[in-house]
């Protein structure tokens, strides 16, 4: 062990070794005694060697302004908010406009592992957000049950709770692929994508407590917003995973995400999700709603319509590096983004630095949850060659992310649901980074 070098417990990695040796190789001349002791009982020695001649004040081993004073006090704010050096990480509106916007979508380029934050969880709302009363707000469950329910907030808190990952995929995300290459970041491209920990109830243990006449088949979910949002959903999905929602990542849903109550359903198309949940009606067929017939509707190359295409498919795209980003320098840097899937857990994701001729496979951050995003992370050595990025998914039903020539051969160009090709980021020699369809 050399005395001079902080003793970390742990031996550097070979590729660690590496990337530092490339570092300091491409840094300047070592210049040691050019930098003024930090604090008195060190003298700085065996300094790195891409110190610069004049050290700026506040980089080591000189002592930086916010060491000089006392920083701020708690509470400052009660509620924490990022740091302002992170004021550009917020959802956003795509790059073209709509008249009339109807969603936002999450900075994917910007976030790590593979939660989203609360304050950048994509929104999708057909008439605002209301501002809802959680003490006046209640859950009507009638319809073919033995014991038609009133809750109150009140009352769903009492019941047991769960708390499991899951995301939720807007089944208009990527819509503009099925045509031309997006001209914007990946989250104007694929930014109508987020995942959390959900708290709540099980829909079961309602049902349950209401008691199911035998006919009972279809449920009816209705939105307090202006739009009363309303779907059909299958009887079997309601008892098997779908939750009664009012926790997200440890706090109580953010009111553009259904506070105080939403209906999960893992692995659903987003709308499906509903928010601001107030009735519950159980039928015996589906209740051909407006957005289950003239909308989120997937029309096919023959004319007819698909309906209830509720499951969202196994799809995977590299976040880091993505679109109108620019690689800042040759050498090692990780690959790493999203793969999920409406079918269950992920199985494999491969990687391709060459268009898909190639694939190798990618680490997956674990514990790997069903319906839930997947980190994936591959090690690159990027030495200012042209490439084309591309990672494929797998999941545990066995399906596989198509490209996007199997996609569209399947489902046409007319259908705007459910787009989940396999994404292309081109890398040129400059290190720009642009959305190709190869
Ligand atoms: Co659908």
């Amino acid at each position: 062990m050399d005395p001079d070098q902080p003793d970390t417990g742990v031996p550097a990695s070979p590729r660690r070794r590496r990337f530092i040796a490339l570092a300091a190789a491409a840094g300047a001349a070592a210049v040691p005694g050019a930098a003024q002791a930090a604090t008195g009982d060190d003298v700085p020695t065996n300094l790195p060697p891409n110190l610069p001649p004049n050290v700026p004040p506040n980089v080591p081993p000189q002592v930086p302004e916010w060491m000089r004073a006392p920083g701020a006090g708690f509470l400052s704010p009660p509620y924490g908010l990022p740091s302002p050096f992170e004021k550009n990480v917020v959802r956003k509106l795509p790059d073209q406009v709509a008249a009339f916007p109807t969603a936002t979508r999450t900075p994917l380029q910007s976030l790590f592992g593979s939660l989203t934050p609360n304050g950048l969880f994509f929104e999708r709302h057909h008439a605002g957000v209301p501002a809802i009363d959680p003490a006046q707000h209640r859950l009507m469950l009638h319809g073919l049950v033995e014991r038609p329910l009133l809750l109150s907030m009140k009352d769903l808190l009492r019941f047991p709770a769960v708390s499991r990952s899951h995301f939720i995929e807007c089944s208009g995300n990527s819509i503009a692929e099925f045509k031309a290459p997006g001209q914007g970041t990946v989250q104007d491209i694929h930014g109508l994508l987020s995942g959390a920990e959900w708290t709540g109830v099980r829909l079961s243990d309602v049902l349950a407590e209401a008691g199911l006449l035998p006919s009972a088949s279809w449920i009816l979910a209705e939105g307090a917003d202006a739009a009363a949002m309303s779907r059909s959903i299958p009887l079997a999905k309601a008892l098997d995973d779908a939750l009664l929602v009012y926790g997200q990542n440890g706090e109580m849903l953010r009111p553009e995400q259904g506070y105080p109550l939403r209906l999960l359903l893992p692995g659903f198309e987003g709308n499906m999700n509903i928010k601001w949940l107030r009735r519950l009606k159980v039928g015996d067929a589906p209740f051909q709603t407006r957005e289950e017939t003239s909308k989120y509707t997937d029309l096919m190359p023959d004319g007819t319509a698909r309906q209830f295409t509720f499951q969202m498919g196994v799809k995977s795209v590299i976040t880091a590096p993505s679109a109108r980003q620019v690689l800042d320098g040759h050498g090692f840097r990780e690959i790493s983004g999203l793969a999920w899937s409406g079918q269950g857990r992920i199985a494999r994701v491969e990687v391709s630095l060459d268009g898909g001729r190639h694939w190798e496979a990618a680490a997956l951050d674990g514990p790997v949850q069903s319906r839930a995003l997947t980190r994936f992370r591959c090690p690159w050595v990027w030495a200012g060659q042209e490439a084309i990025l591309q990672s494929r998914a797998f999941d545990e039903a066995g399906n596989v992310q198509p490209t996007r020539a199997a996609l569209l051969a399947s489902d046409g160009q007319h259908s705007i649901y459910h787009y989940n090709a396999i994404q292309s980021w081109q890398v040129a020699r400059n290190g720009e980074v642009s959305n190709v369809h190869v």
